[in-house]
């Protein structure tokens, strides 16, 4: 608990064009829970070099980023909105927790087996042991909630066991996180291939919707979406193209797929993609514009990000330095 409330954390890749994957799986649920929770929002850049970067381009990824996240609507006032890189407790207590996760659980992470596979000249040992530092992004906050996707469900699990193994070996030292996954948007599919998941790294531009395409690229996509040729409107697994295209609608407007169903019934897949499409276009539209403005407040965006590194800086070095007294490392002389 901090000032009384439950402490929330996530983050996110600034790798790659972020997608409306991320913004109805993550960033949008965040934004729901931030008066809830004391939150920890961080632009995970440590987990992004297990891939090659460009330096400057990692960079800028990485401000426009944080500027997102105030876009979406964090105040970055109450959220503690920072970049992983500037706590440097993050990397500490990741190496003290390597020594307390086993290669065989890491060997099963699907992410890492997807990513090896894709990067085969670059397996890097920073890949292999990701989960860990995203298990010490978590435990370092004794974050008691972490709002993710379900591609994330699995690090969470593993997140779960390092942290009641390492409380079952030295007594209570970190809470015990539960996941938050959204009720609809949790996974949102490509639109090209809907039993593939929406990914930044598509290498068809035409299957992911990206938070910065223009209004027009956004409809033009939705409408070459991939359905079905059964031609009636239902929201079930079979038609999995069609289901996507409801959970993005119901994801916008708040409206359930039951309300979706019932609207568009007996109209084709034409009208529910444009409707899907204008949805879409009203929620990244003024996301965009606030971005754009944002990018232009340097100052503000510059103490933010000094202040709320300090303030994470803060809560993590308490857990830190409980965690190496527990480990039996020597006391510090001050
Ligand atoms: P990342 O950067 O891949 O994704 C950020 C968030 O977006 C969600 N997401 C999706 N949700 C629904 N449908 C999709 N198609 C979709 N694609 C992505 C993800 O589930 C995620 O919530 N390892 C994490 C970042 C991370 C993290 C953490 C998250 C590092 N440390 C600690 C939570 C807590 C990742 O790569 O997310």
């Amino acid at each position: 608990m901090i000032n009384d409330k439950k402490v929330l954390f996530s983050g996110m890749q600034a790798t790659g064009n972020l997608t409306l994957g991320n913004y109805l799986g993550a960033l949008q649920n965040w934004v729901k829970l931030a008066d809830e929770y004391e939150c920890f929002y961080s632009v995970v850049d440590m987990h992004s070099i297990t891939v090659r970067q460009d330096p400057a381009t990692l960079r800028k990824r990485a401000r426009s980023l944080l500027i997102l996240y105030i876009a979406a609507g964090l105040d970055p006032e109450k959220a503690c909105i920072y970049f992983q890189s500037h706590v440097s407790a993050h990397a500490e207590l990741a190496w003290i927790l390597d020594c307390y996760t086993y290669m065989g659980e890491m060997n099963r992470m699907t992410q890492f087996k997807d990513k090896s596979a894709k990067h085969a000249d670059n397996i890097n040992v920073g890949l292999f042991a990701y989960p860990v530092l995203m298990a010490a992004d978590i435990l370092l906050y004794q974050t008691d909630l972490v709002p993710v996707g379900i591609d994330q469900m699995q690090h969470l699990e593993i997140t779960r066991d390092i942290a009641n193994r390492f409380n079952n070996i030295y007594g209570q030292t970190f809470t015990i996180p539960e996941a938050y996954i959204g009720k609809v948007g949790a996974k949102i599919m490509s639109l090209q291939d809907p039993t593939k998941k929406m990914s930044k790294s598509d290498e068809n531009p035409n299957a992911s919707i990206y938070l910065m395409d223009d209004p027009d690229t956004i409809r033009r996509k939705f409408k070459r979406a991939v359905t079905d040729s059964e031609g009636c409107i239902a929201y079930r697994d079979e038609q999995a193209g069609l289901k996507n295209l409801i959970d993005i609608y119901a994801a916008c407007t708040g409206k359930t797929p039951d309300t979706i169903v019932s609207e568009f019934s007996g109209l084709g897949y034409g009208q529910l993609k444009e409707a899907v499409g204008e949805a879409v276009v009203d929620k990244l539209s003024p996301l965009q514009q606030r971005c754009a403005e944002l990018e232009k407040d340097k100052s503000y965006i510059d103490g933010i990000i000094k202040n709320n590194a300090e303030k994470a800086s803060y809560y993590a070095a308490k857990t830190l330095r409980k965690v190496q007294r527990k480990v039996g490392f020597p006391d510090r002389i001050r």
